[in-house]
C-alpha cells in the first residue's frame, strides 16, 4: 500500500512546487515498497530527489527575498541531515529505522506541504508588488505586537520564525 497518495489536498497552485511534490510522493511510496535488498538504493533515490527539491525551493526563498527562508531552510537541513544519517544505519543493518522514517515522511510532508510550502507557493505566486505589500503588512502587524507588548510593559520579543527554527 502506498505511503501517501497524491490528492487534490496536496496541490499548491504553483506548478514547479507540484511537479517536484508529485515526484516527492512517487520516491516516496518506492522508498515504502522497497524490499530489504533495495532499500538503500530506494533511499538514495530519495535523498537525491530531496536534495535537488530542497535546494530549489532555498534557492527560489533567497532570490526573491521570502521572509521566513531561514525557518524554512532550516527544516529541509534538519529532514535531509536525517534521511543521510538513517541511510548509514541501514547499511549498517537497522533496516527496521529505514522503515520507522519511510512512514514518518508520509505525515511530515504532509504537514510541511500544508504550512511551509503553501506559504511558499503563494509568495512566489504573488507579482514584485504583491510581495512588497505582504511585506508591509507583516512589519505593520509585528510593529502593532510590540507596541502591544510594550504597553503591557513586556519586554519587546526579537523577531523571529518561532519555537524550533534556531533563530
Ligand atoms: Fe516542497
Ligand atoms: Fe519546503
Amino acid at each position: 500500500m502506498a505511503l501517501l497518495e497524491w490528492s487534490a489536498a496536496l496541490e499548491l497552485g504553483e506548478a514547479r512546487m507540484d511537479d517536484t511534490h508529485r515526484e516527492f510522493v512517487d520516491c516516496l511510496n518506492a522508498l515504502g515498497e522497497a524490499d530489504d535488498q533495495s532499500l538503500v538504493a530506494a533511499l538514495d533515490r530519495f535523498i537525491e530527489h530531496s536534495d535537488a527539491h530542497f535546494g530549489d525551493e532555498n534557492t527560489r526563498m533567497e532570490a526573491t527575498q521570502f521572509p521566513p527562508a531561514h525557518c524554512h531552510m532550516t527544516e529541509h537541513a534538519n529532514v535531509l541531515g536525517l534521511c543521510r544519517e538513517v541511510r548509514q544505519m541501514v547499511i549498517d543493518g537497522k533496516t527496521e529505522v529505514g522503515r520507522v522514517l519511510a512512514r514518518e515522511l508520509a505525515p511530515w510532508f504532509t504537514q510541511h506541504a500544508s504550512s511551509m510550502d503553501t506559504m511558499l507557493a503563494y509568495w512566489l505566486n504573488l507579482d514584485p508588488a504583491g510581495r512588497v505589500e505582504a511585506l508591509r503588512i507583516s512589519q505593520e502587524r509585528q510593529a502593532q505586537m510590540q507596541a502591544a507588548l510594550a504597553a503591557q510593559g513586556e519586554p519587546a520579543a526579537p523577531m523571529a520564525c518561532g519555537p524550533g527554527c534556531g533563530h
